[in-house]
């Protein structure tokens, strides 16, 4: 399966998804990645690995959608099956969203419908959360809301901060979109009525809790 990965900066879950498809078993490869700001650490990784990267600049264009058009039409020129959101900062437009319907993925660090938008580590520790995490899901029209695929958590310590937090949840992100992107690119993936369905799949693969050792 083809992919195209939008970023906006550092790229750490890009860079889990290029590590992913080195692997010959791995049933997707990245086609394209595209940035909407220049100066993304994330274009380096894409350059290293050698893959086919550009920059779509949003403030080049009059607004949302032409900037939008131009994603979609250098996605499907490209090929792209498997759009992945990794860290891209636009809010997309209705038109996009619809377009790539149940073709679109995000990877968000909370655990969805709790602290969608901003800030999210900082806002579970100060409502006293027990648990963070993240949510890899399909993109809708609303921010941060769409089909859960797999959520991973993780216990909000009595001294952790944003950053330490931030952190464990980080490589959590990482093992769980890798391992929604091969659930979708082997087919085992069915949204019915708003919500996934995973086929042949153990429901305990469907989170993911760093701290245990589980092998999928
Ligand atoms: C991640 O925490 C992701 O969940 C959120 O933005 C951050 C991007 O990090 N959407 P990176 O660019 O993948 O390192």
């Amino acid at each position: 399966m083809k992919l195209g990965v939008l970023i906006s900066g550092r790229g750490s879950n890009l860079q889990a998804l290029i590590d992913a498809c080195a692997n010959p078993d791995f049933p997707a490869e990245i086609a394209l990645v595209i940035s909407n700001r220049p100066d993304a650490a994330g274009l380096e990784r894409a350059i290293k690995a050698r893959l086919n990267s550009q920059t779509i600049d949003h403030k080049a264009f009059k607004d949302r959608e032409s900037f939008e058009d131009e994603l979609t039409n250098a996605l499907q020129n490209a090929g792209v099956e498997l759009v992945c959101l990794a860290g891209f900062m636009r809010v997309l437009t209705p038109k996009f969203t619809e377009r790539w319907a149940g073709k679109a993925i995000n990877i968000h660090p909370s655990l969805l419908p709790s602290f969608p938008g901003l800030h999210t580590h900082e806002r579970a520790i100060e409502a006293g959360c027990r648990f963070a995490g993240a949510t890899v899901h399909f993109v809708s029209a609303e921010m941060d809301e769409g089909p859960i695929i797999i959520q991973a958590t993780t216990p909000i310590l009595a001294n952790d901060d944003a950053n330490s937090l931030a952190d464990r949840v980080l490589q959590a992100e990482h093992e769980i979109y890798v391992r929604a992107v091969r659930w979708i690119a082997e087919g085992k993936i069915l949204i019915k009525n708003g919500s996934v369905s995973i086929e042949g799949i153990e429901d305990e693969a469907s989170y993911y809790l760093p701290t245990t050792k589980r092998s999928v």
